[in-house]
């Protein structure tokens, strides 16, 4: 199995502040994997130690078997940030200018766009179902609609991996439905490996097939062979048993 990503005896802290402590981690290609754990607890920054938008304080960090600080693919990750949708709403661009200044190309925002891009973007908005709002103004979007467009924009580079932070936050259940529907398929027909940070514990113990659970800056690896116990899990991260566990791990 391809490893995607791999992190070992990473600690991070900001400033004074250790956030994560020693921390080991694999991704493998064609995971599923779901990250929770409380507020605070260190999810984003994980994720952001996985992008090279923070760096450790110690350990070593590799994607697709090479050390990230020499990596230069980036075009095979995709990202959505935390709060992406709801961010900028009143920034004049349109769904298209969205996307697209996300090639790999480096175009930005408000260049003519070449044949192959347009290409790139319209498949990338039909992923979505989103095709017919091209021209639209982002700012004049639902949420739900919103974020659909943000995942058109992760994955406009034909990644191999996306990341995705809170996807679901201020989504209804329907546009939800259709959220992990729409991963679903980037999963298994598309071959993209996800990680998905996520706080609706009960939903993504049912989807993911491993879950990373982050707390007391450590983390400790679920893999989902039948079902995963979102119970024991919301204990494990909130309630009394959360050291005990962790101790066994
Ligand atoms: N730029 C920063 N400088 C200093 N401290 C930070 C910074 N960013 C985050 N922190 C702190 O690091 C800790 C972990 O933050 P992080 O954003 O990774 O948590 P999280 O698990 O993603 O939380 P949430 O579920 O609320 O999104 C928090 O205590 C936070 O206040
Ligand atoms: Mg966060």
């Amino acid at each position: 199995m391809k490893k995607i990503v791999s992190l070992r005896d990473v600690s991070f802290s900001y400033e004074q502040d250790l956030i994560l402590d020693n921390i080991n981690l694999e991704i493998n290609e064609g995971d599923y994997l779901g990250i929770v754990g409380p507020n605070g607890s260190g999810k984003t920054t994980l994720l952001k130690l996985m992008l090279n938008i923070l760096q450790p304080l110690k350990g070593k960090i590799e994607l697709f078997g090479q050390d990230i600080q020499k990596f230069k693919d980036w075009h095979k990750i995709g990202y959505v940030a935390q709060k992406a949708v709801s961010f900028n709403l009143g920034f004049p661009a349109t769904v298209e200018e969205v996307v697209a200044a996300n090639l790999s190309t480096g175009l930005g925002l408000f260049k003519p766009l070449k044949k192959n891009h347009l290409e790139k973007i319209v498949k990338a908005l039909q992923v979505v179902k989103m095709q017919d709002y091209r021209k639209r103004l982002i700012g004049n979007l639902s949420g739900g609609q919103q974020q659909r467009v943000f995942i058109a924009r992760a994955i406009v580079n034909s990644p191999e991996i996306i990341f995705l932070d809170e996807p679901t936050m201020g989504i209804d259940l329907n546009s939800q439905t259709e959220f992990y529907e729409l991963m679903e398929k980037l999963n298994k027909e598309m071959k993209i490996t996800i990680v998905m940070i996520s706080h609706d514990i009960g939903v993504i113990t049912e989807k993911v097939n491993r879950l990373v659970c982050v707390g007391n800056k450590k983390v400790v690896v679920h893999d989902n062979n039948s079902k995963l116990p979102a119970d024991e899990i919301l204990t494990e991260l909130y309630g009394e048993k959360m050291k005990i566990l962790i101790h066994y791990h």
